[in-house]
């Protein structure tokens, strides 16, 4: 189905839509996420299709409040409560096995369901006013960057989806982080907005990272938010020579390595602040793929905090020199 594609704030229209089995992109803290009814086979079949996304990668679903984790999930542990309480509303997500009622294809078979509960207003706002979750993945087709505008959604899914809510420029920029609790412990499936120091603080533990890709995170590909052009990953001053200088553009962390206009170059943060340059990661990467060069040069950020969420977006990105 071909849609004329609207943009706006009208959280009424979303709400209509979405009883009625239609999808609508919509504002979260992190990236926009293509939104539909949780429970509604009809609706999530749809956001599989209009993403182009395979059916064994699950989505998350999106709560108003933590009421509903009992009528979603069982078993579930106190670490878990414990979490929601520092982080929820928030970019905090965590798996945890579901209920026999939650359909299969939400969750791409697996005993587990994502769940999260998101802390943008607007979003936050719709829903409250709905007597059933949302589903909702980043807005974008599957593997390419994620959406942190409204616009960036109208260029890629524009004449798919009725309505995108407007909730403005993604506040933090990259994903949610994802949990999973099994047998006592806490392993960490996808680096995100809360970093690990914060969330180990919280529980008291070091959380578990996996050493390579599990089972029990089936979205985990070696290429994700990727651009169309090649994105290779390393010293940016000792690159830029080996290249045609009409053919390449920059993403930088905080220096500029060329002067100003001679070529396509973004500088994450100027100040070398983190979580500017989380903010601007994905809108640099779209800019730079929609200039006319067939690579893009970038390095990685410093590797702590929120720059490991970063770095693990680059090196997914790209390849390394
Ligand atoms: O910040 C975010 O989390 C955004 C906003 C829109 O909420 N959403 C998002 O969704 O990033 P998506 O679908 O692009 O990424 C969700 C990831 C996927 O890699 C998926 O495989 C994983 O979560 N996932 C979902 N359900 C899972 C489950 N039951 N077990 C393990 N991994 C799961
Ligand atoms: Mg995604």
């Amino acid at each position: 189905m071909e849609y004329a594609t609207e943009i706006g704030r009208d959280v009424g229209r979303a709400v209509d839509l979405l009883k009625k089995s239609e999808l609508v992109a919509v504002p979260t803290q992190t990236v926009y996420g293509l939104a539909g009814n949780a429970l509604d086979e009809e609706a999530i079949a749809k956001i599989f299709q209009v993403k182009n996304r395979p059916s064994f990668d699950p989505l998350i679903t999106h709560i108003a409040s933590i009421d509903w984790l009992e009528t979603l999930c069982k078993d579930i542990p106190d670490e878990a409560y414990q979490v929601a309480q520092a982080f929820w509303p928030g970019p905090l997500t965590m798996t945890l096995p579901r209920k026999n009622h939650i359909p299969d294809i939400l969750c791409s078979g697996l005993p587990a369901m994502a769940i999260r509960m998101p802390s943008h207003n607007l979003f936050r706002e719709l829903l409250g006013l709905l007597c059933f979750p949302l589903a909702a993945p980043s807005a974008n087709p599957f593997t390419y960057i994620s959406p942190t505008s409204s616009q960036h959604v109208l260029d890629q899914l524009g004449g798919k989806i009725p309505y995108i809510l407007d909730g403005g420029a993604c506040e933090i920029g990259i994903e949610s982080t994802i949990i999973h609790f099994e047998k006592g412990e806490v392993i960490l499936l996808r680096e995100g907005a809360i970093d690990q120091e914060s969330l180990q603080k919280v529980l008291g533990k070091p959380l578990i990272i996996p050493k390579k890709n599990i089972k029990i995170a089936p979205g985990a590909h070696k290429k994700h938010y990727a651009p169309n052009k090649k994105v290779i990953i390393g010293d940016i001053a000792q690159l830029i020579p080996k290249f045609d200088q009409d053919d390449i553009g920059i993403i930088s962390f905080q220096k500029q390595y060329v002067p100003d206009g001679r070529l396509p170059q973004e500088v994450l943060s100027p100040s070398g602040d983190l979580k500017e340059a989380a903010k601007n990661l994905f809108k640099a990467l779209r800019t730079i793929d929609n200039a006319s060069v067939s690579t893009i040069l970038m390095e990685y950020v410093p590797n702590y905090g929120i720059g490991r969420a970063i770095n693990e977006r680059i090196r997914k990105a790209g390849e390394i020199e």
